[in-house]
């Protein structure tokens, strides 16, 4: 992505620091961490975790990583429950693209932050990397993405599951200062559009024809199939999909409110 590893990376000291990368997902940032890792001296550790590595992405990661896999270790575990950790034994904690999935309901998000902590030694520092929640007040141009996740999320729920509540940054950063984390800097990365998106487009319409074909609302389905369509429709004649805005929170953990 453009910028953001440099502006996460260019000012951190990689030597002799165990990392814990949470959640590792496709290892797209954890390659950045790890070849830093390598041009470092190469006497880091990345604990890299996930609570799904099914479907064979343990191997895809390693392929992916290349040379850079020796720093990384690989553990199936919850971040919920980072038990398998001594409290102070971390120095950096990696969050990229992952706190919208730690938030199934309000508020729960901070626990994962709890934990963070207790791993997290003193002074510690905790980097956070999440997407805006895509808005289409802000910009016209969100129309076909917006749609495109609302219709997710209704599915979703029409389907009896839960989707994440997702997190604003002001909410996060609240959350981080009520448990004693200062935000030492911070940026905005603006949205971007996606020229080739016509696979993720198609796997989208798949799982969602699916799902829908699945409800028990049987007087829905045929409506939100054609919106499903229509989705499609608008995001093609538009010829891009957007990639919403990201944000980046610095943090170093200090000492918590009681
Ligand atoms: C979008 S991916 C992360 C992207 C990744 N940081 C990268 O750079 O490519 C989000 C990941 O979080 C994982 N995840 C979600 N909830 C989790 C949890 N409670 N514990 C561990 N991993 C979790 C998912 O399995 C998924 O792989």
């Amino acid at each position: 992505m453009d910028g953001i590893y440099e502006y996460i990376l260019d000012d951190l000291n990689l030597s002799g620091k165990l990392i814990l990368d949470a959640a590792v997902g496709a290892a797209g940032a954890t390659y950045h961490w790890a070849k830093k890792i390598s041009q470092q001296g190469g006497n880091s550790k990345i604990i890299a975790v996930d609570n799904d590595f099914s479907g064979g992405w343990k191997e895809k990661i390693k392929k992916r990583l290349g040379e850079y896999s020796a720093f990384v270790e690989l553990k199936e575990a919850d971040i919920f429950d980072l038990s398998f950790l001594e409290d102070e034994s971390i120095d950096i904690i990696n969050c990229d693209d992952t706190i919208v999935f730690l938030n199934p309901v309000p508020l729960k998000l901070i626990t994962a932050f709890k934990g963070f902590s207790r791993v997290l030694k003193e002074n510690g520092l905790l980097i956070i990397t999440s997407e805006l929640p895509v808005s289409l007040e802000d910009d016209k141009e969100n129309e076909g993405q917006w749609r495109r996740w609302q219709l997710a999320k209704a599915v979703y729920d029409l389907k009896g599951d839960t989707w994440s509540v997702e997190p604003r940054p002001e909410e996060v950063k609240s959350s981080l200062e009520l448990l004693g984390f200062d935000i030492y800097d911070e940026k905005v990365f603006p949205a971007r559009k996606i020229d080739d998106y016509q696979t993720t487009l198609e796997e989208w319409r798949g799982v969602m024809l699916r799902d829908i074909e699945g409800l028990d609302w049987i007087n829905l389905k045929p409506a939100l199939a054609e919106e499903i369509d229509s989705v499609c429709r608008k995001i093609n004649n538009n010829g891009f999909m957007i990639c919403p805005p990201t944000y980046v929170l610095k943090c170093t953990k200090g000492v918590e409110r009681t």
